[in-house]
């Protein structure tokens, strides 16, 4: 027998399979049950209603997904009426990913989401601009990090698991001041800002100018940051970006992920969670390798 089971700060995810917040939803219960994920993320939430950003908000690149949705939420009041029945009745842990445009707004969403009562960890999204210093992202600054994540920590007992954008310059400092600032565990990478512009019209393609890249083409980039922060932190990392085979799981476990996330795979094989899932379990068993925590870090020792 294999041993697949991970652990997550208080939480025990029955395999190290996720999902990226904002790829997947509960309509795949038509395709199998979300229940074989270790644990499932929804789309993030606000505490307000949000229209998000102006379309086009989507579209393919090479080896990518150009996106910029701006979070758009329905607010607090309709997705405890509407979203939280069918959250709750999940046999598989429950992160919920919230935001906020504020260090209030997200210690009040957090607040909200520890009374749900179900829940089993909190993702904070910290790729929103702070409208309190300028519309830099709360995760691009160590300091800013640290507060939003120490202030949300007062709020919730639950495993805190903040996102971390990609700033090549920061990360590091940014994942141990998450860290410091009590954290249980980091979840990485949010996608790297991207653009497109559409030649005809010589104007941006994207409603909001500039989107995000997900996909295949910034997994070596993930890797990277999840093999540094690994070093750097002792919390475990649930780790992604552009995963879309057992081989790039693999690789992300090695790197120094606990848990790694299937995110825009999702949108072009609906089948991404169960054929992974299916192909991991295959790979351990052919390796002989007994508990999946053994790779976890591996990279690191050569
Ligand atoms: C259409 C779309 C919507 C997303 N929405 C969210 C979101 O609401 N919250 C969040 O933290 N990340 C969001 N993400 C980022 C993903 O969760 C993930 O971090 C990123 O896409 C990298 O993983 P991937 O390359 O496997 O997709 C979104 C990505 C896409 C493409």
């Amino acid at each position: 027998m294999v041993n697949l089971a991970v652990r997550i700060g208080k939480i025990t995810m029955k395999n190290p399979i996720t999902v990226g917040s904002g790829c997947f939803s509960l309509d795949y219960e038509a395709l199998y049950s979300p229940d074989i994920l270790g644990a499932y993320v929804p789309k993030t939430i606000r505490a307000y209603p949000w229209p998000g950003n102006p379309p086009p908000r989507i579209t393919e690149t090479p080896s990518g997904v150009l996106s910029s949705v701006g979070i758009p939420s329905k607010g607090w009041a309709k997705f405890l009426e509407e979203d939280v029945p069918a959250l709750k009745a999940l046999k598989t842990p429950v992160i919920l990913s919230v935001v906020g445009r504020t260090e209030e707004e997200y210690a009040e969403i957090v607040e909200f989401a520890d009374g749900l009562g179900f829940l089993a960890g909190i993702e904070l999204n910290l790729s929103c601009p702070n409208v309190k210093a300028g519309g830099l992202q709360f995760g691009a600054d160590s300091k800013m990090a640290y507060d939003v994540v120490a202030r949300c920590r007062k709020k919730t007992d639950l495993t805190l698991i903040p996102k971390l954008p990609p700033d090549p310059s920061h990360i590091v400092e940014v994942a141990r001041a998450v860290e410091a600032a009590g954290a249980d565990a980091i979840a990485m990478i949010n996608s790297p800002k991207a653009m497109l512009i559409d030649i005809e019209t010589k104007k941006p393609f994207l409603g909001n100018v500039i989107g995000a890249l997900s996909g295949p083409a910034i997994r070596p980039m993930a890797v990277a940051f999840v093999y540094q922060v690994y070093e750097q932190v002792g919390i475990p990392i649930i780790g992604m970006g552009g995963v879309t085979t057992v081989r790039d799981v693999i690789e992300f476990l090695l790197a120094g992920a606990q848990a790694v996330a299937l995110g825009v795979v999702n949108f072009f094989d609906p089948l991404a969670v169960p054929r992974i899932l299916d192909g991991l379990q295959k790979y351990l068993e052919e390796k002989g390798i007994e508990d999946v925590n053994s790779l976890v870090g591996a990279a690191h020792s050569f």
